[in-house]
């Protein structure tokens, strides 16, 4: 065969003099910049990737979340889950980063683990702002932000505002469903308790999904969210047993025994009640 091959390399751009072109486009110069190990240990390289991807994840589920729920507020319920399917695969993707991360050894993680002093991720903002949107809300966990009023703000001002699944409980009392005043307008600065009436509501819902739902659509990928926060939380106190065992955290907590404890948390009781009841 003669003339030119459509397929050949060769044809593909070749001068960026003028044009943007891939590397500058995703700053990978500032992306690489910031990988800057403080030793020489082989296993810090991998130990700063794993946090730098998690921390570019935990960015987008904000984003996404931020999305869903103006869209939740202003009553629509399809667009928003969209995002929140999107928010579901971005957080299989942070619980799959633990299986790269669990090739690490204790003997790797002493290499370097003196290096970091008191940093944890612990004081990981976007992971706080996940948290706050999605409902877990305590003040005391802002304080390692106290040095950077600028993300201190944006923290506060979330934990004052309305969390998806407030958002999703105004939307069941919106399509009349009976949720009661002192749940729609309850202290948005501190977690959600369970409370009879809303699972009234939502047993509404679930006996009769095809009446309600959008309702119940919204309620199962709320649920989707929650199931993979767990599984997160869940490979994290794995890894961090497997490599620190019952040693307190660089942050200052007792470690295993405090990821135990937030393994506990319950984002959106009254959905995971409404399985006992039906
Ligand atoms: C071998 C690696 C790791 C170890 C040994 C480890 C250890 C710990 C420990 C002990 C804590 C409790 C707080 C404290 O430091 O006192 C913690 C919290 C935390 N870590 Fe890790 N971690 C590891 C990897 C990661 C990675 C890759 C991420 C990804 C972003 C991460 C994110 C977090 C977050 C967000 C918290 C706060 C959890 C909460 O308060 O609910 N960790 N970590």
């Amino acid at each position: 065969m003669s003339g030119p091959d459509p397929d050949s390399a060769a044809r593909a751009h070749m001068d960026f003099t003028r044009s943007l072109g891939y590397g500058e486009y995703l700053h990978l110069d500032t992306l690489q910049a910031a990988h800057q190990p403080v030793t020489a240990a082989h296993d810090e390289h991998l130990f700063i990737t794993v946090h730098h991807v998690s921390e570019l994840w935990l960015d987008l589920i904000v984003r996404e979340l931020t999305l869903a729920m103006t869209q939740l507020a202003a009553g629509i319920t399809d667009a928003p889950l969209k995002g929140l399917t999107r928010v579901v695969r971005a957080q299989e993707q942070l619980t799959q980063a633990w299986e790269v991360l669990k090739t690490m050894t204790p003997a790797d993680y002493l290499q370097f683990r003196d290096a970091f002093g008191q940093a944890s991720g612990f004081q990981s903002a976007a992971y706080r702002l996940v948290e706050i949107l999605l409902g877990n809300r305590h003040a005391t966990l802002l304080g390692p932000f106290a040095h950077r009023p600028d993300v201190h703000a944006r923290l506060d001002a979330a934990l004052r505002a309305p969390s998806v699944y407030d958002l999703a409980l105004r939307l069941l009392a919106a399509r009349g469903l009976d949720v009661p005043a002192a749940v729609l307008e309850r202290d948005l600065t501190q977690p959600p308790a369970s409370h009879p009436a809303v699972l009234a509501a939502w047993l509404t819902v679930y006996r009769d999904p095809v009446t309600h739902w959008e309702l119940y659509e919204l309620a199962e990928k709320l649920l989707d969210v929650e199931d993979n926060f767990r599984r997160w939380r869940f490979n994290h106190l794995t890894t961090v047993q497997r490599t620190i065992g019952m040693k307190g955290g660089s942050g200052g907590t007792s470690g295993s025994g405090y990821l135990q404890r937030v393994l506990g948390v319950v984002l959106f009781p009254e959905l995971w009640d409404v399985r006992t009841n039906l």
